[in-house]
């Protein structure tokens, strides 16, 4: 009976996600690296994993909906910061969390946590690339939809997580919102280290100007047990840090020494498609513009439109020509 329990112990936190645990017996190399994940995660050898190369030929250009961010503008306190040997976490003590909705999302996404992935050194470090690039780091703020309550709920579904991704691109300058987590870097170089933030945070400033352009794609938690339930959104303009702000990440430790880097390599992306949303408003702009002009082309379609229409009144003008023609025949017999 104790070894049935203690089976089902161990099988129950084998399936706990990245959210909540940060003792999974992972690692980035050699043998608890990421090509051996499989071996003790089924999950992560599936076919919808994450990350993958974004090949800008490739996508499909959508324009979709406005996301609607909730609460990124807040003055959030009570933010802890936390190194848990895999990576450092930002998670938000007091309800409500910011939110996100719209876009491709189907219902509303709570905030979970946020955390960074980094690299030996500035020239990698990211997880997804565009185009082979990779850049020297990339953040995660993970959300789970909230009609599933929990994140320990949300990835036994499909739909139910998101993560809104953000590049890094080196700068000569410091981006001053960044100055208190490097400050709290700082603080939590030890395992399980964690502190309280030292001032109020704003999601929105730490986020890149643009957001409304991004590439969406259904892929996996990038880390063990990685779940097929993310829908990702990655936006397409990085935010930019000086190298020292990103040196402060390399600091960080887990049990093994230094956590020099904790990206995951890119999985092959199979039958999956990426799309790229485009600011709508633009298009809506050149609509107002030509109203019969067709959203999707340009002006080539427009010179057939016009052809087509002109054979069409030409057609109906020979019709009416012969109807009145006919007639007068008819009346003359
Ligand atoms: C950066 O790190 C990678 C991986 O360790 C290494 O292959 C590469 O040579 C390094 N590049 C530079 C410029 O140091
Ligand atoms: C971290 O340590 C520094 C001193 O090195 C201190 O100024 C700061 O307030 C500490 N706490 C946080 C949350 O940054
Ligand atoms: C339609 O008819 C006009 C004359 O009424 C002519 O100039 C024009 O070329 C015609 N267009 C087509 C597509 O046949
Ligand atoms: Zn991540």
């Amino acid at each position: 009976m104790q070894i049935i329990i203690s089976t089902f112990f161990v099988l129950a936190l084998m399936q706990a996600p990245e959210l909540t645990s940060g003792d999974q017996d992972f690692g980035y190399d050699g043998v608890s690296g990421p090509l051996h994940w499989g071996e003790r995660y089924r999950e992560c050898a599936g076919k919808h994993q994450s990350p993958i190369n974004i090949n800008v030929l490739r996508v499909k250009q959508v324009s979709l909906p406005d996301i609607q961010f909730v609460g990124f503008d807040d003055s959030i306190d009570g933010v802890h910061v936390t190194n848990n040997g895999h990576t450092v976490l930002i998670e938000v003590e007091n309800e409500p969390h910011p939110r996100v909705r719209g876009g491709p999302l189907e219902g509303d996404y709570v905030f979970s946590q946020m955390h960074f992935h980094w690299g030996d050194n500035d020239t990698l470090g990211s997880e997804d690339k565009i185009n082979h690039r990779s850049f020297p780091m990339e953040l995660h703020m993970v959300f789970f939809k909230e009609e599933y309550k929990s994140p320990q709920e949300a990835v036994k579904h499909p739909d139910g997580l998101t993560v809104l991704a953000f590049f890094y691109e080196l700068d000569r300058h410091y981006h001053p919102a960044y100055d208190d987590i490097t400050a709290a870097l700082g603080n939590v170089t030890e395992l399980h280290a964690s502190v309280t933030m030292d001032h109020p945070f704003s999601f929105l400033n730490i986020l890149p100007y643009d957001l409304r352009r991004y590439f969406t794609y259904r892929g996996s938690l990038t880390t063990p047990p990685c779940s097929e339930v993310v829908i990702w959104l990655d936006f397409e303009q990085p935010v930019r840090l000086a190298h020292d702000q990103i040196e402060a990440f390399r600091e960080l430790r887990s049990a093994h020494g230094k956590i020099k880097h904790n990206f995951r390599p890119i999985q092959p992306i199979g039958d999956r498609v990426v799309f790229y949303n485009i600011d709508n408003s633009y298009f809506n702009y050149n609509e107002v513009d030509d109203p019969d002009d067709d959203v999707t082309t340009q002006r080539p379609s427009r010179r057939k439109h016009g052809r087509h229409n002109g054979a069409i009144k030409n057609k109906s003008s020979v019709a009416i020509i012969s109807v009145v023609f006919l007639a007068v025949c008819y009346l003359l017999k």
